[in-house]
């Protein structure tokens, strides 16, 4: 029995480089991230910034080109070929964004769950068949299982495509911007069948998202800026009787399910520190203070305070952004991926992996 406190993903250095021609595009250098079991994680961030790179890893159609990377148990850098097909199909459930990627259009919507099974206890058309009308149930459209894609939706088909992700009955749920193409009313119905279904099979999620309301829906979202994780931003359910019990006014959990809603419910925005000990602080927070490439660093009263490198910090509390500004900074992070460099990353941290 897996242990609940064991972590399901754990990603430890996390280095990709594409090579294109003679030049190197670091897509990830150095990510460090753990997921718990049951977690469901949001992932936000520039386009460029590595959040695809991360998915296709996380669902082994990809390997880094260096760091570590488990997800429940199997060490996916040491995957032989047919391992690797195998976890592709039985531990994790990927939903893209392009619904023409997730689906066959001339099939009905059972057909195309039924299509993936692949799974022992999945032997007889009749055990597909009473599991996909679970699924279609799960997921809201069983009286629709006759229907050809063309027939459905663009919600729809996404929440098809959760049911097809689904079929192998996988530990570890994926999607990349499912709710990329279409509109918020829409979006907010995919990832409630997310989070919905994550309860209710006992699932880990992480989901790629544009959508500023998915942190109402979340456990906690994750920001990557160039490649590495930057901040975290944690939901926590308040006990009874404790304060706050609403996010604050404007914030993206404010316009979250109703059932969210009720749930009084704490955000806290961490900066995180890799392995290393580096940390990213928001561009904004450096720029307010007018912070270039030196500052000075000084230990106060149990904490550490960062200075422009010329003197005494000049912006007062008064230039303090609140959670609000943090979290609406959050999710327009508009930072432009690193330039590629020249060849030879690549080949020195092969060189280092063999040592
Ligand atoms: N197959 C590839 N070949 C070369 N470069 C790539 C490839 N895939 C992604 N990249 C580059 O890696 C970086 C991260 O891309 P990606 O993970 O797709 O970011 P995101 O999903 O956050 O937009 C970008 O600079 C992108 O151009
Ligand atoms: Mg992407």
């Amino acid at each position: 029995m897996p242990n609940e406190k064991d972590p399901l993903i754990v990603c430890e250095n996390l280095v990709k480089i594409y090579q294109v021609a003679d030049l190197e595009v670091v897509a990830l250098q150095g990510l460090d991230l753990i997921v718990r079991r049951g977690e469901m994680v949001g992932i936000v961030g520039a386009s460029g910034s590595g959040k695809t790179t991360l998915m296709n890893i996380l669902g082994g159609l990809d390997r880094p080109s260096a760091g570590r990377v488990t997800v429940d148990g199997l060490n996916l850098l040491a995957l032989a070929e047919s391992a690797r097909s195998e976890y592709q199909q039985t531990k994790v459930g990927f939903v893209w964004q392009q619904t023409s990627r997730n689906l066959i259009p001339y099939l009905t919507a059972q057909e195309n769950i039924e299509l993936p099974m692949t799974m022992a206890w999945l032997s007889s058309a009749r055990q597909k068949r009473a599991w996909s009308a679970e699924l279609l149930q799960a997921v809201g459209l069983y009286e629709r299982r006759r229907h050809h894609l063309t027939q459905l939706s663009g919600g729809e088909q996404q929440r098809v495509a959760i049911a097809v992700a689904l079929a192998n009955k996988p530990v570890l749920l994926l999607g990349d911007e499912p709710t990329g193409e279409v509109d918020s009313a829409t979006a907010q119905t995919i990832l409630d069948t997310f989070r919905r279904l994550g309860e209710q099979m006992d699932l880990t999620i992480v989901i790629v998202t544009h959508d500023p309301r998915l942190s109402g829906q979340v456990d906690r979202v994750v920001a990557i800026r160039d490649g590495k994780i930057s901040t975290e931003t944690i939901r926590q359910v308040n006990q009874p009787g404790q304060g706050q019990s609403h996010p604050p006014a404007g914030h993206p959990a404010d316009t979250a399910a109703p059932e969210l809603k009720k749930e009084a419910a704490t955000y806290h925005e961490y900066v995180v520190l890799d392995s290393a000990g580096r940390l990213q602080v928001p561009r904004e927070l450096l720029e307010n203070l007018g912070i270039g490439k030196r500052a000075q660093l000084e230990t106060g009263e149990g904490c550490i305070i960062i200075r422009p490198a010329d003197g005494p910090a000049t912006a007062g509390a008064g230039n303090r952004l609140t959670l609000e500004e943090q979290l609406a900074l959050l999710f327009q992070d508009q930072t432009p991926p690193p330039p590629p460099r020249r060849r030879g990353l690549l080949g020195a941290l092969r060189r280092r992996d063999r040592r």
